[in-house]
């Protein structure tokens, strides 16, 4: 899908995002991964901002995302969360930071929507502080076999209304990429990935 495309689909659920954020959506998830930050944070894709209330105190965050509509509520956030955080608005895929620049690089349900999610995960591990760590909290193909049928029946038509995939097998694509994996939690059937990992 084109990119215009799909900041479309992305815009228009900004609000869906914003109202997510408020009902602290996925809680169970984001409170166990988040309060692991420190330093100094790149979040890409950053949505609605609906990791910052999660966020520990004295995090530095640089949230990057290519919907404006999305940034407009993730400055919002920020401000109600009293997370200091500055904004990027960009494809975080094109995008260079100078290697070893981030002390936490945090994705979360950003890996089912890129062109090239092994290539962002290897950017990730040259943009962090060989001492930092790499958080992530992914969806994909569920170890199930018949819902991992059921998801890619669906995604074709997720991708183009919802804008991810999901039937990405996450734990291959991270195992194929430059980081590695310290400690990993599955959920959902296989479906739900938590993972605390650092840069090769
Ligand atoms: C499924 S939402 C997740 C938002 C947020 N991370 C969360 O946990 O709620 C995916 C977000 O990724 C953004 N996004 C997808 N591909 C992107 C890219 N290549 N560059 C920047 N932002 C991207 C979308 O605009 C959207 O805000």
């Amino acid at each position: 899908m084109a990119n215009e495309r799909l900041i479309r689909v992305f815009d228009k659920q900004a609000k869906i995002y914003e109202r997510r954020r408020r009902q602290r959506s996925e809680k169970k998830f984001r409170e166990r991964l988040i309060p692991f930050a420190r330093g100094k944070v790149l979040e890409v894709a950053v949505g609605a901002g609906a990791n910052f209330p999660f966020y520990p105190k004295g995090v530095e965050v640089t949230a990057v995302d290519f919907s404006e509509e999305m940034l407009k509520r993730a400055k919002e956030a920020a401000r109600e969360e009293g997370v200091s955080a500055t904004f990027i608005h960009s494809d975080v895929e094109t995008l260079s930071f100078p290697d070893q620049s981030f002390d936490t690089v945090i994705s979360t349900l950003s890996m089912c929507g890129y062109e090239n999610p092994i290539k962002m995960l290897d950017s990730f591990s040259k943009w962090c502080k060989p001492d930092g760590q790499i958080l992530l909290f992914e969806h994909g193909i569920s170890s199930n076999r018949l819902l991992g049928y059921i998801q890619t029946l669906l995604n074709p038509l997720n991708r183009k209304v919802v804008g991810c995939h999901l039937n990405r097998d996450m734990v291959h694509i991270i195992k194929q990429s430059n980081i590695e994996i310290e400690k990993i939690d599955h959920h959902l059937f296989g479906m739900v990935h938590l993972v605390w990992a650092k840069p090769i």
